[in-house]
C-alpha cells in the first residue's frame, strides 16, 4: 500500500505543471502549486501518509458536505430539500445563471449557491459557526482545527459573486436570514484550516456510514451519510463529476484550496492536497493521485471482484 501511494504521488507530480493556483481569492494565490500531500486510512486503522500531508490548507468547498450534514441535523430533510435541489448542474461551481433561468432554487448543495442555501438552514441554532467548527473537529478527530483568518477576510472582500447569489436567494425567500449574515457564515465554513489526515479521518467515517470503525463511535446518522455520499458522486467534482465518476469512481469532494476528499465504501478514507487547479477548479495533483489509486487498488465503485483491498 505504501509503495502504491508513493507511486501514485510520483505519477501525479508529472501533471502539476498543467494546473494553476486559485487567484480569485487573493490569499489563495500564495499557495505553492508544487506541494503534494496525501493521507489514506483503512478500516483496520492503518494510516499511510505521503509528501506534504501535514501542510494545512483551507477546506473550501469540501466544507459543503459538512454544511449539508449540519443543515440536515438542524433543519431536517423536508426543509433543506425545499430550498435546494439534488440535480447536477453542468455549470461552474460559482455560476449564477440557473438561479434566474431554471428555478430560483439552487440545483444542489455542492455548488456555491446551494451551500449558501444550506448554510442558511444551519442558522436556527444560537452559535452556528461554533457548532459547525465543533462538528468538523469531531469528524476530523482534531480539536485544534481553526479558522484561517487571512483567508476568511480575503474571501469576504472578494466574495461579490457569492453575495450576488445570496441576495437573489433572499429576494426569492430561499434564505430565511439576512444575505450578509448567511455569506459571512458560508465564508467562515470555507476558511477552516485542515490537513490531508484530518480529511482522511472524516472520509473514513463517511465510508462507514457515520461510525468511526476504530472507536466504534456513532458520529452521524446513516440516512444523512447516504445523502451526502450520493451528492458527492453526482455533484462533488462540479462540472467534472461525470468524468471523475467514470475514470476514478470514488465519491469525492474537491475545494479550491487544493484538497480532494474521497470515501471508499467500507474500505478507506483518503484525502489529497495540491493547490494546482484545472480549469474547472479541481486539484490536478489530487485528481491524479486518486485516479492512480483507484486503478491500481481497484477502488472504483464498480470494480467488483477486481478490488485489491
Ligand atoms: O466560495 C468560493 O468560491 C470558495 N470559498 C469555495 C469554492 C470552491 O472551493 C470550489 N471548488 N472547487
Amino acid at each position: 500500500m505504501e509503495r502504491t501511494l508513493n507511486d501514485a504521488m510520483d505519477y501525479a507530480r508529472t501533471f502539476l505543471h498543467t494546473g494553476k493556483v486559485a487567484t480569485y481569492i487573493p490569499e489563495l494565490a500564495k499557495g505553492d502549486s508544487e506541494q503534494l500531500g496525501a493521507c489514506l486510512i483503512t478500516t483496520d486503522g492503518e494510516v499511510y501518509r505521503s509528501g506534504d500531508w501535514q501542510q494545512e490548507f483551507t477546506i473550501q468547498s469540501i466544507s459543503k458536505t459538512i454544511t449539508l450534514i449540519m443543515a440536515l441535523q438542524v433543519a431536517g430533510y423536508e426543509k433543506v430539500f425545499s430550498k435546494v435541489g439534488v440535480e447536477p448542474t453542468g455549470d461552474a461551481f460559482n455560476s449564477l445563471v440557473r438561479l434566474e433561468t431554471k428555478t430560483a432554487h439552487p440545483l444542489n448543495p455542492m455548488i456555491n449557491a446551494g451551500a449558501i442555501a444550506t448554510a442558511s438552514c444551519c442558522m436556527d441554532v444560537k452559535d452556528p459557526f461554533g457548532e459547525f467548527l465543533e462538528l468538523t473537529r469531531r469528524l476530523c478527530r482534531r480539536d485544534t482545527i481553526h479558522l484561517n483568518e487571512a483567508v476568511f477576510q480575503s474571501e469576504k472582500k472578494a466574495g461579490m459573486r457569492n453575495r450576488s447569489m445570496a441576495y437573489l436567494m433572499e429576494d426569492d425567500n430561499i434564505l430565511e436570514y439576512d444575505a450578509e449574515d448567511v455569506v459571512d457564515l458560508y465564508f467562515r465554513m470555507c476558511s477552516l484550516s485542515v490537513n490531508a489526515e484530518d480529511l482522511a479521518n472524516y472520509a473514513l467515517v463517511l465510508a462507514h456510514n457515520g461510525v468511526d470503525p476504530r472507536s466504534g463511535e456513532h458520529l452521524l446518522d446513516d440516512w444523512i451519510v447516504r445523502i451526502v455520499k450520493t451528492l458527492m458522486v453526482t455533484c462533488g467534482m462540479y462540472d467534472a463529476s461525470g468524468e471523475f465518476a467514470m475514470k476514478v469512481g470514488i465519491p469525492a469532494k474537491s475545494g479550491v484550496g487544493g484538497g480532494i476528499m474521497g470515501t471508499v465504501e467500507r474500505k478507506m478514507g483518503l484525502a489529497v492536497f495540491n493547490p494546482a487547479l484545472d480549469p474547472k477548479g479541481n486539484s490536478v495533483g489530487a485528481y491524479r493521485v486518486m485516479e492512480y489509486l483507484s486503478h491500481y487498488l481497484g477502488l472504483h465503485y464498480f470494480s467488483g471482484s477486481n478490488s485489491m483491498i
